[in-house]
């Protein structure tokens, strides 16, 4: 013991020469990011700041739903993850969905939007929830009328938009606020940096495995997920996880089906990002698995027919709580 505490303190001391050999090796390092299935999560400097203040007003107003009820942040509580804590959402009069609520933080670096993928982005995104009879049911006329009548609402409107308040610009500053609700330097993101201490060896095992088993085919990019669609079940049949769940299927679990009508897509998702994934339980489109190891071992055995042991599992949910950035409005 004594050894290692005397011999300590100089394992951290750089002498000059090796120093110079880090310098000349920074090249290699860059290439070795690069060479990374997932890269970091960069901040937008392009976001207008009074857009992003008027979008983060109007996610939080209830006069969005029809009636003054509900918000966007009923559903994507941003000190909760940016969803919510129940398996399908409830909406305006109780109304329960069909699907779980995914987060909105890191939403602007998915491809598409939803679970099959149903709006191209976040600007179209905005008007299901709006209309949607279990979430908001409301309409665009009806919002545009309430919000002008608010004095406050519409200065800033006007201030923004030489039309004021319309759908198009309530939308446009609601993208802005959600294109800012980007989680910044995570533990795995700073490591990919260069940051050797960022990650615990088993947040660092957990990675190894997560691209050993052929997750990282799927779950990869900067979002950790939200650049491809994959079938839920790609090696085995996915029936066996809807008759556990005890309640007969609905459009929400036929995946991109419900919009082509094509039989070949049947059960195809949008790979969802892990980004925050340590924080937004239940999990998948149903929201019908509750703990984060569960849905690894899902995971394994419907994604790649493999029956990951325990020990791996752990690894690999730590390595999953290492994608979790920071930003303001997440208090965890
Ligand atoms: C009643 C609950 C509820 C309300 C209110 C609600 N959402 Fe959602 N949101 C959901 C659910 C559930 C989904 C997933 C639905 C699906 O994919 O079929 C979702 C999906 C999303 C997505 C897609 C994320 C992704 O990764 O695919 C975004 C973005 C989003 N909502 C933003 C908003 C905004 C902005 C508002 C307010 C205008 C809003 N939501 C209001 C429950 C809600
Ligand atoms: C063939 C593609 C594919 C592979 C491989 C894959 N996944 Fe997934 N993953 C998906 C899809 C698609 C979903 C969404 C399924 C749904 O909800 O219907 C998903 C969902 C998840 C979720 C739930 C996220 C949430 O917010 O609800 C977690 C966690 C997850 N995957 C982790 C993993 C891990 C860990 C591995 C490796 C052991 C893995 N995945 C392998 C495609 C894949």
């Amino acid at each position: 013991m004594q050894y290692h505490r005397a011999h300590g303190p100089h394992r951290h001391i750089i002498p000059k020469a090796v120093m110079s050999l880090l310098l000349l090796c920074t090249p290699v390092l860059a290439m070795d990011l690069s060479s990374e299935p997932i890269s970091p999560i960069n901040p937008d400097n392009e976001l207008n700041r009074d857009k992003i203040s008027l979008g983060r007003e109007l996610f939080h107003d209830p006069k969005l739903s029809i009636d003054n009820s509900i918000s966007c942040a009923s559903c994507h509580n941003l000190k909760d993850g940016g969803a919510d804590d129940t398996n399908v959402s409830t909406g305006v009069s109780g109304a329960l969905g069909t699907a779980n609520s995914p987060t909105v933080f890191n939403s602007s670096l998915n491809f598409v939007q939803f679970w099959n993928g149903r709006s191209a982005n976040l600007n179209e995104q905005v008007n299901g929830p709006i209309h949607n009879p279990v979430e908001m049911n409301a309409s665009w006329p009806l919002i545009v009328n309430r919000l002008s009548l608010d004095p406050t609402i519409r200065q800033q409107f006007e201030a923004l938009y030489p039309d004021g308040v319309s759908a198009g610009n309530i939308r446009d500053v609601i993208t802005e606020f959600e294109r800012s609700l980007l989680t910044l330097n995570a533990p795995f993101d700073r490591w990919l940096r260069g940051e050797e201490s960022a990650l615990s060896n088993e947040q660092k095992k957990g990675y190894r495995l997560f691209k050993s088993y052929g997750c990282i085919s799927c779950h990869q990019g900067t979002n950790v997920g939200g650049n491809m669609y994959a079938p839920f079940g790609a090696v085995k049949d996915i029936s066996e996880y809807f008759n556990r769940r005890g309640t007969s299927l609905n459009d929400s679990d036929l995946g991109r089906y419900t919009i082509t009508k094509d039989a070949a897509d049947r059960y195809l998702f949008k790979v969802p990002s892990l980004r925050l994934a340590s924080l937004t339980a239940p999990y998948f489109h149903d929201g019908s698995v509750k703990d984060l190891e569960s849905a690894i071992k899902i995971m394994g055995r419907f994604q790649l027919g493999r029956e990951i042991p325990a020990e791996h599992i752990t690894a690999i949910s730590r390595f999953i709580g290492s994608l979790k950035g920071d930003h303001p409005e997440l208090n965890q």
